[in-house]
């Protein structure tokens, strides 16, 4: 495999010193559109979050900034990604409000009816299957839960469909496709909203 292919394809599990790079390049090249998704969050009195496909760690690092009350959970499938974002959130897992766990979203091994929100930053382009993922996702949810998806790619820029070609396993979603799912999978309510300058999409589904 090409350096570059190798080094793109990090996004999908990070393995290694390339994919320590990555994680490391993710927390701060994906802050921006991150930052976009969190203000379709209404500031209300959450107790728990979960952020599945947590790469670095920085997003439920920003979320548990916003929601004070809230304890986190953060879920990997890679490992250098759950150290990663361990070492990221050191303080707060001392402090006891998040705990960082290695997992495929496709078979959570999280209770059922316990969050209050769920996200998914830059991930669901590697998930196995949406409406398996977003139904696992609607099991852990309390009812009247919300989760939110922030993708960069909203399914038509031709630079994320040249990724797709380039990154074994990984597909763009259209707002559309992704809320088809979302309400295939069971969530009642469901809404998107497109950045008005920018390819970045935020779909807010309610359980
Ligand atoms: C492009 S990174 C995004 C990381 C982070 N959410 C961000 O916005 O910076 C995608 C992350 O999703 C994780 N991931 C992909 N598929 C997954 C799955 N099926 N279960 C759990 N994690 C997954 C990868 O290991 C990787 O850390």
């Amino acid at each position: 495999m090409g350096l570059f292919k190798n080094y793109v394809s990090q996004t999908r599990k990070p393995e290694g010193k390339l994919g320590k790079m990555m994680l490391n390049g993710m927390n701060s090249g994906h802050a921006k559109m991150a930052d976009w998704g969190l203000s379709h969050l209404k500031t209300v009195a959450l107790e728990t979050i979960v952020d599945l496909g947590c790469g670095g760690g920085r997003n439920i690092g920003e979320l548990l900034k916003k929601y004070p009350a809230a304890k986190g959970t953060a879920i990997d499938y890679s490992e250098l990604s759950v150290k990663t974002a361990s070492e990221y959130n050191k303080d707060l897992i001392a402090a006891g409000r998040l705990a960082i766990k290695q997992g495929n979203v496709s078979t959570l091994e999280l209770p059922d009816n316990t969050y209050d929100l769920a996200t998914a930053f830059e991930t669901i382009y590697f998930w196995p299957g949406l409406e398996t993922c977003f139904a696992e996702v609607a099991r852990i949810l309390k009812s009247g839960g919300y989760f939110m998806i922030v993708n960069e790619s909203d399914g038509t820029d031709p630079g994320s469909l040249k990724f797709e070609k380039i990154i074994d396993g990984m597909r763009c979603y259209t707002a559309e496709q992704i809320s088809g799912a979302l309400k295939a999978a069971g969530f009642s309510k469901v809404k998107s909203d497109h950045h008005s300058s920018k390819p970045w999409i935020t779909v807010l589904a309610k359980k």
